[in-house]
């Protein structure tokens, strides 16, 4: 695919990753990725914001065949998937210098041999003259590594953030006109990769807003040419209340904990409440940590292991912890054979939620009407949360 027009002066260049299935051996790609680079002209000096996978310079090569001068190429981050073709591009353009964070250079630095020499360190607030069109850098630190930092062309009211409202889509779509698809990409990528950091984005979206920019060019998915959706989608996923939703991770390893999980999914669906049930051994982890975006309850589901928790189970709890859901109520469900301690070892490994414990359900062996009637009685409460206050 060759360079695309954003608007006068402004292009799209990179890689589409229409094949990739995993980002870091973690995060599962159900629909690729793209690294999105962008070229800025001004009336005196042209700019590369980020570059590519370094396996897909190639792309960006071609993509540059007939651009004789770069001046600047500015990194917004140093993850390779951004930074990795930047000595290619170096070499290709021998008086280009680089334009970074003094936080991001030391991280590139321990990634390439970058000539300090050749670098032109902007701090948070400073500007770069394009000759008629301004770049001016604004420090994001944790979305997600410390160094991110995105840059606003002023004359055109282009945003650009680099990971920051990205969403893992390949797709030969420029803008993001598809909204729903969209959407459900750029979810699953916040809730994996930003929303651990919900406390510092929250204060970007504040110092961004006022600028009222018109586009946003993220260096993953789509660009939003409505930088409205993105940015409202964003504050909803942000700091919006959670919504009336429980998630069910669960491990089943004769039926028993299924059915418990089954009949906890019947009663909630009496009283309306939307549930998500996800088998451990087989769910896409993308998935689950999409729904935990919304979900004021989750309810772990397991059979007693070793005296604990499935080790499936374990690593959803695990998971959880890490990606600090707004989860408001937590309970654990399952079956056990004769003993053990799953109910305080899960709640243990959760020490990053802020979550009230409703009673857990714990049976031994296969779930009888006994069990019903507390899983009602669970659901009864769930309910019960959830009302408005
Ligand atoms: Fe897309 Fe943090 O790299």
């Amino acid at each position: 695919m060759d360079m695309r027009t954003i608007c006068d002066d402004v292009f799209w260049l990179g890689a589409i990753d229409w094949e990739r299935q995993l980002f870091d051996a973690l995060v599962p790609l159900p629909e690729g990725t793209s690294y999105n680079a962008y070229l800025v002209r001004g009336n005196t000096k042209t700019a590369l914001l980020d570059t590519v996978e370094p396996d897909m310079v190639d792309v960006l090569l071609n993509q540059l065949r007939d651009v004789e001068r770069i001046d600047y190429v500015v990194v917004h981050h140093a993850e390779q998937d951004h930074s990795g073709s930047l000595p290619v591009i170096l070499e290709k353009y021998p008086d280009a210098k680089v334009v970074t964070s003094a936080k991001c250079l030391p991280l590139l630095r321990d990634l390439y041999p970058v000539d300090p020499a050749r670098c032109v360190l902007v701090k948070d607030g400073d500007t770069l003259d394009l000759g008629g069109r301004t770049l001016e850098f604004i420090f994001t630190p944790w979305v997600h590594w410390p160094e991110t930092m995105v840059s606003y062309l002023r004359e055109d009211g282009v945003l650009f953030t680099c990971d920051f409202f990205g969403s893992h889509l390949a797709t030969s779509d420029l803008f993001a006109h598809d909204r729903p698809r969209v959407y459900d990409a750029a979810r699953r990528y916040y809730a994996q990769i930003m929303m651990p950091f919900r406390s510092h984005i929250t204060k970007h979206l504040e110092r961004l807003a006022p600028l009222k920019a018109r586009v946003i060019c993220p260096s993953h998915g789509p660009v939003f040419d409505d930088a409205a959706f993105i940015m409202d989608a964003y504050r909803d996923w942000v700091i919006g209340e959670p919504k009336k939703q429980v998630v069910i991770p669960y491990v089943s390893m004769h039926h028993s904990t299924k059915q418990m999980v089954d009949m906890l999914v019947a009663e909630l669906a009496q009283r309306n409440i939307p549930v998500q049930p996800f088998e451990m051994t087989v769910t896409d982890i993308g998935r689950l940590a999409a729904a935990l975006v919304d979900a004021s309850t989750v309810v772990m589901a397991t059979p007693t292991v070793l005296n604990g928790a499935h080790p499936n189970v374990a690593y959803a709890a695990f998971l959880v912890n890490l990606l600090k859901p707004k989860t408001k109520y937590l309970s654990v469900i399952g079956s056990l054979g004769w003993g053990g301690k799953v109910v305080e070892q899960l709640a243990a490994m959760l020490p990053n939620l802020n979550v009230e414990m409703l009673s857990p359900v714990l049976v031994k062996g296969v779930p009888g009407p006994e069990a019903r009637t507390a899983l009602a009685a669970l659901a009864q409460t769930i309910a019960d949360k959830h009302q408005p206050v």
